[in-house]
């Protein structure tokens, strides 16, 4: 099974659900699982080497060569964290998607990017978006979901914004993000 976390914007969410999901699989046994960082930037390398969770190693392949071989391991779990801006290599994460999570926030200025995204993925493969630090109650929110709607896009997730999950690798995975990603991979999971 392999998950891949994309969406050519930053900032959007794309390293936080890549860990928060690679955490869950482990949790819910899958073994192995690859945290696969395609992101030069390394982000999700480098918070789980300051914070490791169990059950979960990184590969870190910032090339299509690396990349591919890191998702041409069979078994288990792969998740991938995905750079912005690289097209190509996203790409190539895409094709050998099982399912394909498009991390975004809520606000009209982000649906172009996501529509990119959503463009680069086959016919076949699954996809949902999971909206990041969502405000609740907010209208930008209520918007952003009754966009996605319109456009059936499946929303896999709405994860609301929290100081605990904000802290990324200075804190242990917070409690209540790792509940609201486990939903997110139920859903990624059922819909393939
Ligand atoms: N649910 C959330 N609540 C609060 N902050 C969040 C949440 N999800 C992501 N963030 C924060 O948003 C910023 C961008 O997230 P990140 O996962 O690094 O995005 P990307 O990998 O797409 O650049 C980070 O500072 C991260 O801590
Ligand atoms: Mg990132």
């Amino acid at each position: 099974m392999k998950i891949v976390v994309a969406n050519l914007k930053g900032g959007v969410g794309k390293t936080t659900a890549a860990v928060y999901l690679s955490a869950v699989a482990a949790a819910r046994g899958y073994d192995p699982v690859l945290l696969v960082d395609a992101d030069r930037q390394a982000s999700s390398a480098e918070w789980l080497e300051e914070s490791p969770v169990e059950g979960v190693t990184v590969v870190e392949a910032p090339s299509e060569r690396t990349l591919t071989r890191a998702m041409s391991r069979d078994g288990g779990m792969a998740v991938v964290d995905t750079p912005p801006g690289d097209e190509r290599l996203v790409q190539s994460a895409i094709n050998s998607a099982d399912a394909v999570v498009i991390p975004t926030r809520a606000g009209g200025v982000e649906y172009a990017r996501v529509a990119v995204t959503l463009g680069m993925i086959p016919a076949r493969t699954s996809r949902g978006v999971v909206i990041s630090a969502a405000r609740l109650g907010t209208n930008d929110l209520d918007e952003a979901i009754a966009w996605w709607k319109e456009e059936k896009v499946p929303i896999w997730g709405v994860i609301p914004e929290r100081v605990g999950i904000a802290a990324g690798p200075e804190a242990r995975l917070y409690r209540q993000g790792l509940d609201e990603y486990d939903a997110v991979l139920r859903r990624v999971l059922r819909r393939r």
